[in-house]
């Protein structure tokens, strides 16, 4: 396993349209656990191959969610004493996948993205969405997703396409992005 470069805006290899995945062998396999070492690493919840540079149509998902089941942590950051959990890892990985069919609804979160560091900003998407996707193996799975989980799949497909989440805001709020980023790298 390595920990790979994450590409960051402006490179111009982000607005690449990735290739389909026709192999599963080996080299998959290493991509794959390269861009988990990666994520983590970040860390982040979501990875998509050519954010490391490799035009695949791939993707890694661990939303790291509390796990209950765990010891309870007390805290009181916020002044109210209440518990965490720890997070638990649930890797998942998507080869060639696919959206069958889009909610009209849409739901929005705060994104983020690891090659648009330091930006965030609310963006509107189907609030639920059923994807078809291939596993490491090739097989071919069929899943609904809902919540962060839909969220965030939509945005790492969206990479596949080339596409980052500051392109779905308005021209204005991007290039304030795009200029925040920017005093922020000079000022580093
Ligand atoms: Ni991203």
């Amino acid at each position: 396993m390595a920990i790979r470069q994450i590409l960051e805006v402006p490179d111009p290899r982000l607005k690449t349209v990735s290739e389909p995945v026709t192999a599963f062998d080996d080299e998959l396999k290493e991509l794959v656990s390269d861009m988990f070492e990666t994520m983590y690493a970040a860390p982040g919840i979501g990875l998509a191959a050519i954010q490391v540079g490799v035009p695949k149509r791939v993707l890694v998902i661990d939303l790291q969610p509390e796990d209950e089941e765990a010891e309870p942590e007390p805290c009181n950051h916020d002044g109210h004493d209440h518990v965490h959990y720890p997070t638990k890892n649930e890797p998942r990985v998507f080869v060639n996948p696919e959206i069958l069919d889009p909610a009209e609804e849409l739901a929005s979160y705060q994104e983020g993205c690891l090659s648009v560091p330091e930006i965030f900003a609310d963006v509107d998407r189907p609030a639920t969405c059923r994807v078809r996707y291939q596993d490491l193996e090739g097989e071919t799975h069929e899943e609904d997703m809902d919540g962060l989980m839909a969220t965030c799949i939509q945005h790492e497909m969206d990479h596949l396409e080339g596409i980052l989440f500051i392109d779905h805001l308005s021209r204005l709020k991007r290039n304030m992005a795009l200029k925040k980023l920017k005093k922020m790298r000079e000022a580093a």
